[in-house]
């Protein structure tokens, strides 16, 4: 498959696309997780990322765009790809049609997550997250909490609370999404790539992306 997620910050993007990946061995491509394991590592892009990040802006279009070009080029992608978290601006938007292109890689749609605001927030606030670079693995203390209370299930490494969740930064990211990113969905159903899911069950909504490739 090749699909784009869209959806506010806590919509399940994350969540959605690693279920997704299990199915046909596509590679879910996280800019998020792209950009936080930069800032574990130390390199010069995680340094640039850093700031941004933690206030819950958005990272420059530039410096996103030369990720992209370079993680779409690896050979794993030719499979097919998930991307997560990536376009978030009309421009980005508009450099990805090009790159796409230039590559002969046609988009299958851009599946759009609608979750109500109150349930993104309470995502949010009780999201946990493995704190080690290669794993990441997503958690919620409400809704799927690691077996052994701070540890991951997967990896062992400790689980913790990213730092772009405290209140501050989590309402920040949600007035940067409806100004920067939720333009996309009038961008992508402009393009006849649209298409939404009611997302309030992450198992749910996997199988109606699935139906969907389908259809
Ligand atoms: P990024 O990591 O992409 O953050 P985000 O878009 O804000 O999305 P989240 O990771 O917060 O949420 P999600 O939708 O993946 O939800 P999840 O599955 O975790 O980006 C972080 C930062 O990096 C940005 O602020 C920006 O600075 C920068 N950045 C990244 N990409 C960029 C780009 N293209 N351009 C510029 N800057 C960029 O689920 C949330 C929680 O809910 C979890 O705890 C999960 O367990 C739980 N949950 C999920 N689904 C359900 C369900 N159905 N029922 C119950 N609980 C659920």
């Amino acid at each position: 498959m090749k699909i784009i997620l869209l959806g506010a910050p806590g919509a399940g993007k994350g969540t959605v696309a690693k279920l997704l990946s299990e199915f046909d061995g596509s590679v879910q491509i996280s800019t998020g997780d792209i950009l936080r394991a930069a800032v574990m590592e130390g390199s010069d892009l995680g340094k640039e990322a850093q700031a941004y990040m933690k206030r819950g802006d958005l990272v420059p279009d530039s410096l996103i765009m030369k990720i992209m070009e370079e993680r779409l080029r690896e050979p794993d992608c030719a499979k097919g790809f998930i991307m997560d978290g990536f376009p978030r601006t009309i421009p980005q938007a508009e450099a990805l049609k090009d790159l796409l292109e230039k590559l002969s890689i046609s988009l299958d749609f851009v599946a759009n997550l609608d979750v109500p605001r109150e349930v993104v927030l309470d995502r949010l606030t009780t999201r946990r997250t493995c704190s080690n670079s290669s794993c990441q693995e997503i958690y919620n203390i409400k809704s799927s909490p690691p077996a052994d209370d701070n540890t991951c299930t997967k990896c062992g490494s400790p689980v913790i609370q990213r730092d772009d969740e405290t209140e501050e930064a989590i309402l920040n990211r949600l007035d940067t999404y409806n100004a920067m990113t939720a333009p996309l969905i009038g961008f992508y159903e402009k393009e006849g790539l649209l298409r939404s899911f009611r997302s309030l069950q992450s198992r749910d909504t996997v199988e109606d992306i699935r139906k969907s490739l389908k259809g």
